[in-house]
């Protein structure tokens, strides 16, 4: 039995962790949680936005999966989803976007993952606000060791999961020192992986070919700001943030969650999807080698969403959180 950290979350976040907590006992999947808050609602209870327990929880069972954590928009307090992957130093953040069987979406072919660098550029937290000139400088802080792993860690997965290219995604026309690092540990990192191809795309050409065809991409490597704006692109092209799975990863230590946020529109009203917190949940058995289980709960999954009546309102569907979480555990054989 592995015990592992469970962040709620704040919005949706409780009620699609309450999900997974049902299909895991009903999968006996073997997994204890140790539950902890973070952001608001562990200010409001312990005086703390990452209390030292939570942090000590992490350090301890180096696995904990995470509900979405509400943000304040042009103030306030810093992300603490960016603080916590940068000091854990989880540098890699996988979002794989897989078409499901059944859910409608304009392309029915598309099956990319993407390796966000998390730790890195815009969000590294160097920003300046001069005063009296009212400046800001946010700093894009890029380095070799930063760019190097990261596009090694996408090489080791193609290899590791037979896939066959890895498309590097930039911008250095413009950005030429940063994006050009990029694009040299690619070209260094490459040749130590002799089956695989790799490409390079500028991300706005990316951003086209992804909408027009996105059927030719396989792993896709790119930075922080850029990571995150394509992840959800690549959503919507799959059937939205209710289904697409998240992990950041670092050396020994890792946080799974969704891709979406609180959903603070649909909050509280018990509709939210849960795939997208339980596909993150079983990255994370994968990542425990809990192969067996994965398996029974992605299938049971598949079955749900391949009948329109089983899903939740976003795709289409009429069950709400907890129907729809009935129906996978009548999935689970
Ligand atoms: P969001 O992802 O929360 O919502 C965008 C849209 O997708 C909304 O219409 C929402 O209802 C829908 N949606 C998201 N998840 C869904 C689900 N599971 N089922 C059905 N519909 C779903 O993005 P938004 O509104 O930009 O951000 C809200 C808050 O979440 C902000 O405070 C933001 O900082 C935070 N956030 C947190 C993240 C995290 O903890 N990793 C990631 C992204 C945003």
């Amino acid at each position: 039995m592995q015990t592992v950290t469970l962040i709620p979350g704040d919005g949706i976040g409780p009620e699609i962790v309450e999900a997974v907590k049902q299909i895991f006992e009903a999968a006996k999947a073997p997994i204890q949680w140790e539950e902890e808050l973070a952001g608001e609602t562990a200010l409001a209870q312990k005086g703390d936005l990452i209390p030292t327990s939570l942090t000590d929880s992490i350090t301890h069972h180096k696995v904990a999966l995470k509900g979405p954590l509400a943000t304040p928009v042009g103030k306030g307090f810093k992300s603490i989803n960016v603080s916590l992957r940068q000091k854990f130093e989880l540098y890699q953040n996988i979002r794989p976007c897989i078409s499901t069987v059944g859910i409608d979406t304009k392309f029915d072919q598309v099956n990319t993952v993407l390796f966000r660098e998390n730790t890195e550029g815009l969000y590294s937290g160097l920003s300046y606000y001069d005063e009296r000139l009212k400046i800001v400088d946010s700093i894009s802080r890029i380095s070799w060791s930063g760019c190097t792993r990261i596009v090694k860690a996408a090489f080791d997965y193609a290899q590791k999961n037979n896939r066959k290219k890895v498309t590097v995604v930039h911008k250095a026309n413009i950005l030429k020192r940063s994006g050009g690092m990029m694009l040299e540990a690619a070209s260094t990192i490459s040749k130590d992986y002799p089956s695989l191809t790799w490409d390079d795309k500028i991300v706005d050409n990316m951003c086209m070919q992804l909408v027009i065809r996105p059927e030719q991409f396989d792993v896709i490597v790119t930075s922080n700001l850029f990571g995150d704006i394509l992840s959800d692109l690549c959503a919507g092209l799959v059937g939205g943030l209710g289904v697409v799975a998240g992990a950041n990863i670092g050396d020994g230590c890792a946080i799974f969650e969704a891709v979406h946020g609180t959903a603070p529109d649909i909050a509280g009203k018990g509709i939210a999807n849960p795939t997208a917190l339980l596909r993150s949940a079983v990255m994370m058995l994968e990542y425990l080698d809990e192969i067996t289980i994965a398996q029974k709960i992605n299938q049971a999954i598949d079955k749900t969403l391949a009948q329109v009546e089983q899903r939740t309102g976003d795709l289409g569907g009429k069950a709400n959180t907890q129907q729809f979480t009935e129906y996978v555990i009548q999935n689970i054989v």
